[in-house]
């Protein structure tokens, strides 16, 4: 290996609701710092808008590096009932074939686990599940690893509740990571919440190093958008939350309870997003 692998882990764009400034910006320093991968964690349109999905094909298709998408819960059909029963994915899976359906760096593997469903036995659909199938297909595929290749499994939904103000509530979330713990998996990178966080989740089976992405979207929760720079040597794994703001990770980072990372404002000015500091590309790194 020449050096440790990067890879840019964004979630949550939202487009149809995208902050087209951090948008502009994650694509500069996408172009400028040239990571080994893109992983987005869902969460890609805001209503599964056909115009919505080209905005998203057109944004990351210009992107010049190896990107994997995992499907969100934003990014089935909305308005069309019938469509979303019977054939949810259709709009999502034009994307798909746009981008890696894996991606395999020296070493390590992105594996996707889908948390996003088209309905489930309660009322908020737009909550996580973890399917028998879909965590199976998951277990298969790291298992199915070479030896010593470590697994980042890409989930959309956290897959239990990390104290950010967003919640997930991902059912059979335990469960699945009870399955991860036994496996090589370097972390589970997920969305949804729009808080970045990077905690270590204790199971009956060990422990699981869980990452959340923020938003690149306008709908805010408790910090400005953001996205996260991996680096691994093979031994560590480091996580930059890189924000417009250049607000320090750890206090963009959410652990237990929700903190209010937002950039302190001067008297009169109006509430952010509107009135961020100017903005200042942060160094690369
Ligand atoms: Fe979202
Ligand atoms: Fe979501």
């Amino acid at each position: 290996m020449t050096g440790p692998i990067r890879l840019y882990h964004l979630s949550d764009i939202h487009f149809g609701h995208e902050d087209r400034q951090a948008i502009d910006w994650a694509k500069r320093e996408i172009a400028r710092g040239r990571p080994d991968a893109v992983a987005i964690t869902g969460d890609l349109t805001m209503r599964a808008r056909h115009r919505e999905f080209a905005a998203a094909s057109d944004w990351i298709l210009a992107l010049d590096v190896p990107v994997t998408v995992e499907i969100g819960n934003h990014d089935m059909p909305y308005f069309n009932l019938v469509e979303r029963f019977f054939d949810p994915y259709r709009r999502f899976k034009a994307i798909e074939q746009l981008v890696e359906a894996e991606i395999d760096l020296p070493g390590l593997a992105i594996v996707p686990l889908k948390t996003a469903v088209r309905a489930q036995p309660r009322f908020n659909w737009s909550k996580g599940y973890v399917t028998r199938p879909a965590l199976a297909k998951c277990l298969a595929a790291i298992d199915a690893l070479p030896k010593g290749v470590r697994a980042l499994v890409a989930v959309h939904h956290p897959l239990v509740e990390v104290g950010t103000r967003g919640t997930a509530l991902t059912r059979h979330g335990e469960n699945a990571l009870c399955e991860l713990a036994k496996r090589p998996v370097l972390a589970v990178l997920s969305g949804h919440v729009h808080d970045a966080f990077d905690l270590v989740h204790q199971t009956a089976d060990g422990p699981v190093r869980m990452i959340g992405a923020g938003t690149l979207s306008r709908r805010l929760r408790s910090t400005p958008p953001s996205f996260n720079e991996l680096m691994w040597d093979g031994t560590e794994l480091k996580v930059i939350v890189r924000n417009l703001e250049q607000v320090a990770t750890q206090d963009m980072q959410i652990e237990g309870i929700p903190e209010d990372a937002m950039p302190p404002r001067k008297p009169g000015e109006p509430v952010a997003p509107v009135g961020r500091v100017p903005a200042v590309d942060p160094p690369v790194h």
